[in-house]
């Protein structure tokens, strides 16, 4: 008995003591609401592997790595999740996790991005959302994240087509109407606002396009100061085209939530308002799409929540002399500069009350 009761003390001690260390401020499971949920979260070819198998074809990151451009990596194997399933939600388990987000190979799906479901594809699918609910973790699932089939890439330019709109609500349809008697968490695209400027401005990341002097890759294809605007733009009318097709056909039946993610700054004004700020049309001109009134419609509201993608922070002055450049991009046209990157290690407690407060904001907006 004694021996028992000393050790627990033991034990306490060392767990505060471990705690103090570890942050200075004690944030805590008690510091949440009971509902909030904890989760963790992952892309498709960054765990699946099994590239190859199974019917999947390539996306345009297959095209992307296999072309050198992800330092010599690739996503062949990777965590190899899609024969590991089982294990890695054992893990997640052990890890306490409430929640696992993770998005689906569309060209695992639909092999070649339309045309008929690949049933393996549907099976794994099936399996590691009831392997997740199984274990008691909700699925959060996102539709697109980066991942564009390659065939629509050379069939159509991707998503710099308007046809992409309707491929991708076609895949949206197969994903609800297969997963959503048990997704409850639908994102439909991952961090669209970084995808058209990594992809379409800078050139970073497939289908790596841009154009000079914006290349930070260099590109024999793209047009960095009009581009990244019309992919946002198809991104947000598949985006609301994917909401609304849920409200109608599924939203009664299946009781579930459909949103979008973005990386901090961006596009919430035509989420909110159905159409660009006045300052990013005065400043883009032509370069920005216009929205039909239909369409405005459409993309205003079109969600049910907005997740908040946060890695780092920066101190933002103005740069409204960029202005005067004939040829501008996304970040010239915005007339600020950032003024370096600070890494969220060491920065932590202001992260998570930052964080904390765009959650609270956000769920405002939504009342
Ligand atoms: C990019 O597109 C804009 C708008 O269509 C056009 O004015 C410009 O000439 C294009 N630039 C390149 C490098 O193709
Ligand atoms: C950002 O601003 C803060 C507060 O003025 C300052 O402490 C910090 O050094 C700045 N960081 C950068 C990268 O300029």
């Amino acid at each position: 008995m004694e021996a028992n009761t000393c050790l627990t003390l033991v034990f306490f001690l060392l767990l505060n003591l471990a705690l103090g260390v570890l942050s200075t401020d004690n944030y805590g499971r008690h510091d949440f609401p009971v509902d909030f949920v904890f989760g963790s979260g992952t892309s498709a070819y960054q765990v699946e592997g099994a590239a190859n198998e199974d019917g999947r074809t390539p996306s345009i990151w297959d095209t992307f790595a296999h072309a050198g451009f992800a330092r010599g990596g690739n996503g062949d194997v990777a965590c190899d999740t899609y024969h590991k399933y089982k294990e890695d939600v054992q893990l997640m388990v052990e890890t306490g996790l409430e929640a696992y987000r993770f998005s689906i190979s569309w060209s695992r799906l639909i092999p070649n991005g339309k045309g008929p479901v690949n049933p393996k594809g549907l099976q794994y699918y099936n399996n590691l959302i009831n392997e997740l609910i199984r274990n008691g973790i909700q699925p959060h699932v996102t539709l697109h994240n980066y991942d564009l089939p390659q065939a629509l890439e050379d069939e159509y330019e991707g998503w710099l087509s308007r046809e992409v709109i309707k491929d991708f609500t076609n895949y949206a349809d197969v994903c609800f109407r297969e997963f959503g008697d048990r997704v409850k968490y639908w994102t439909t695209v991952n961090e669209p606002n970084i995808f058209a400027v990594g992809s379409y401005d800078q050139g970073i990341t497939p289908p790596q396009r841009c154009s000079p002097p914006f290349c930070l890759i260099e590109s024999t294809k793209g047009n960095s100061t009009f581009e990244p605007y019309l992919v946002v733009h198809h991104i947000l009318l598949a985006h609301s085209s994917a909401v609304r097709l849920y409200r109608r056909k599924y939203r009664e039946e299946q009781n579930g939530f459909v949103g979008i993610s973005l990386y901090t700054f961006g596009i919430m004004e035509p989420l909110l308002h159905g159409d660009y700020p006045d300052s990013m049309k005065a400043n883009a001109g032509a370069r920005i799409p216009v929205f039909t009134n239909r369409e405005s419609e459409q993309v205003k509201g079109s969600y049910d929540f907005i997740g908040i993608i946060h890695y780092s922070k920066f101190n933002v002055t103005d740069n409204s002399g960029a202005l005067k450049t004939e040829l501008r991009n996304f970040f010239a046209d915005s007339a600020a500069k950032l003024l370096g990157l600070e890494e969220i290690l060491g920065e932590n407690e202001v992260m998570v009350e930052k964080l904390i407060k765009i959650i609270i904001l956000i769920d405002l907006f939504n009342h």
